[in-house]
């Protein structure tokens, strides 16, 4: 008996966080014909268009994980979040997020996630920062002492401490991201959904805001799931990646695999004792020369070709030191945006 106890619930804890089927969000947008007979025309005959901003997309995230949700603009990203916080009704699929279907807008549901838009201002414009995340807590019913503590210890570690008393129009873009942050995560919840997180905040304040989010999902095993333009927030947070494309996903797997996958070159840097006298013309059979300094040459070079191109490199050039890179992550995802 005691066993079977044992087993179901170590099956309940092994289910994901977040369960993502057939996702899909279609929006009817209203097309116009050009110039003046056309906007004449619209006003008797509205003619619509779909457009998918989200299609057929499946994932899942387990408990505790912190995954980075990337795309280019338009990918469908934002739309997706808001569907798993309960704002958007999708047009077809399905999602359990801790058992819930957000959309249902659940009481149980509301009070276990959270949704930061790092693009929209979600506190209290006209009060005080302090009043504004006062707010927040009366309105989930957060115990005063519980709020008074987690509100001193998160300002302290975002450094905004001073700030508390601060009206929320006049604090700094990255002031006022970090009071989100905090009454987003007044009520602890076990999801959250960062879009965006760190959008303008200067290179200290999205260091600051990445170490925080960092401890704090070791810490609490919050489960996250993250979208940012920047690749410093993704490399340094998350192991795994999910890439999303017009609207359907292209990649679900480890960051270091993106680069395994889409990066088809290497970086080869050779140190040579005084310049290799050799005309840049000469230099191309081994590969795209990217960087040439005194003393030293980098090459792009095929990933198949690595080796063959080392062994080259080494009989024809006096080389004193070898050097072999993969491509930057950054650069393997603006190519694959760029496709
Ligand atoms: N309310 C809406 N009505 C019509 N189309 C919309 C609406 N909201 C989003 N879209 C469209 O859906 C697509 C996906 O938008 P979404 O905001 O999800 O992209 P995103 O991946 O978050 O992009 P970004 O990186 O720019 O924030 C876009 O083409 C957008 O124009
Ligand atoms: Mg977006």
């Amino acid at each position: 008996m005691q066993n079977l106890a044992t087993t179901s619930s170590a099956t309940q804890s092994n289910e994901p966080a977040i369960q993502v089927r057939g996702l899909t969000k279609a929006f009817r947008t209203y097309k116009k014909e050009p110039g003046f007979g056309g906007a004449l025309k619209g006003l008797f005959h509205r003619r619509y268009e779909q457009t998918f901003a989200v299609k057929d997309v499946n994932f899942s995230v387990a408990p505790g994980e912190l995954v980075g949700f990337l795309g280019p603009n338009g990918a469908g990203k934002t739309t997706t979040l808001k569907m798993l916080a309960g704002l958007l009704y999708p047009t077809s699929g399905e999602a359990h997020v801790l058992g819930y279907v957000p959309w249902e807008r659940n009481d149980g549901y509301r009070r276990q996630f959270a949704l930061l838009l790092g693009q929209k201002n979600q506190l209290w414009w006209d009060l005080p920062a302090r009043e504004s995340l006062d707010l927040n807590a009366k309105i989930y019913g957060i115990p005063r002492a519980s709020f008074e503590r987690t509100v001193a210890e998160m300002t302290e570690l975002l450094g905004v401490k001073d700030k508390l008393n601060v009206m929320v129009r006049e604090l700094s873009l990255g002031e006022r991201m970090k009071m989100e942050l905090i009454a987003a995560l007044l009520h602890q919840p076990k999801v959250l959904f960062l879009d965006e997180p760190t959008i303008g905040l200067d290179v200290i304040s999205q260091k600051t805001v990445r170490e925080f989010l960092r401890e704090y999902n070791a810490k609490q095993k919050t489960t996250i799931l993250l979208t940012s333009h920047y690749m410093a927030d993704i490399q340094e947070l998350c192991r795994r990646v999910i890439i999303i494309d017009h609207g359907t996903i292209f990649f679900d797997g480890l960051l270091s695999d993106v680069v395994d996958r889409f990066a088809d070159f290497k970086l080869i840097t050779i140190h040579c004792d005084g310049a290799p006298a050799r005309p840049k013309e000469s230099l191309a059979q081994y590969g795209e020369l990217v960087e040439q300094n005194a003393d030293s040459l980098k090459f792009k070079v095929k990933r198949d070709r690595v080796i063959p191109v080392c062994k080259a490199l080494l009989d024809d050039l006096p080389v004193s030191d070898i050097d072999i890179e993969e491509v930057p992550i950054e650069d393997v995802i603006r190519q694959i945006f760029a496709r």
